[in-house]
């Protein structure tokens, strides 16, 4: 069985109480901390930034996943890592180089990857596979928390773990949006390692009840 992470999305936690949220989803069990940054420009939404990443920094030891939905990518990259980011994606249409930036999250200290939302082509993945640690497949439209999964993203899911097996590559496939415990093992099932789960944990009282339920759909 390969291993499986969740990553709570910060997005849907109670922001005046950050700290105390991000600790408690770590000890009910969560693998990594996705940090959704929304610019009101890439994304019609405007989440946080660099200093909200360096304040929760020192209340976990897990990783910090970047996903960052802004226009343009490259100055914002450097503040990230310095506030503390492990791992940074963009999307690739939001950047006039993105083999440049890919080698800058890298020059940068952090694990670099791809987003792509349900329509975005996955032909941008043909000449930077090897500049690749993680590829993050949107399974909803980007720019707010508690939409549903699209369906259809499960057949993307399924191209793309071809796409890396045959790489021979190391590289993460996460997905991100709409996933709960009901439909996690089919994104399990079309290749996905990596699940980002937003309002399915932090909108219930009960965080390790919720990553438990979902690592039993994924133990199936
Ligand atoms: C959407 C964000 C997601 C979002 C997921 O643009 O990238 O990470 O917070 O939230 P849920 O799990 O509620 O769909
Ligand atoms: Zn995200």
């Amino acid at each position: 069985m390969p291993s499986y992470r969740i990553a709570p999305s910060i997005l849907s936690a109670d922001f005046a109480r950050l700290g105390e949220e991000v600790r408690n989803v770590v000890a009910a069990g969560a693998d990594i901390i996705h940090f959704d940054v929304m610019d009101n420009h890439y994304v019609p939404n405007l989440t946080i930034g660099p200093l909200v990443c360096e304040a929760i920094r020192p209340h976990v030891q897990v990783p910090i996943d970047v996903h960052l939905m802004v226009k343009p990518v490259d100055r914002i990259v450097p503040d990230f890592a310095k506030a503390g980011a492990n791992i940074i994606t963009f999307h690739p249409e939001a950047s006039e180089h993105v083999d440049r930036t890919l080698q800058l999250i890298r020059d940068n200290g952090c694990k670099a990857g791809l987003v792509f939302n349900p329509a975005t082509p996955l032909h941008y993945l043909e000449h930077v596979m090897d500049k690749l640690d993680i590829i993050l497949l949107m399974s909803v439209n980007p720019g707010f928390g508690g939409q549903s999964f699209i369906p259809h993203t499960l057949k993307k899911i399924a191209a793309v773990r071809k796409l890396i097996d045959e790489s021979g590559r190391d590289i993460m496939l996460e997905v991100d949006g709409g996933i709960k415990v009901d439909n996690i093992e089919a994104a399990a099932r079309a290749g996905a390692d990596t699940f980002v789960a937003g309002s399915a944990i932090f909108g219930k009282p009960d965080y390790k009840a919720v990553i438990d339920a979902m690592r039993n759909e994924l133990a199936k």
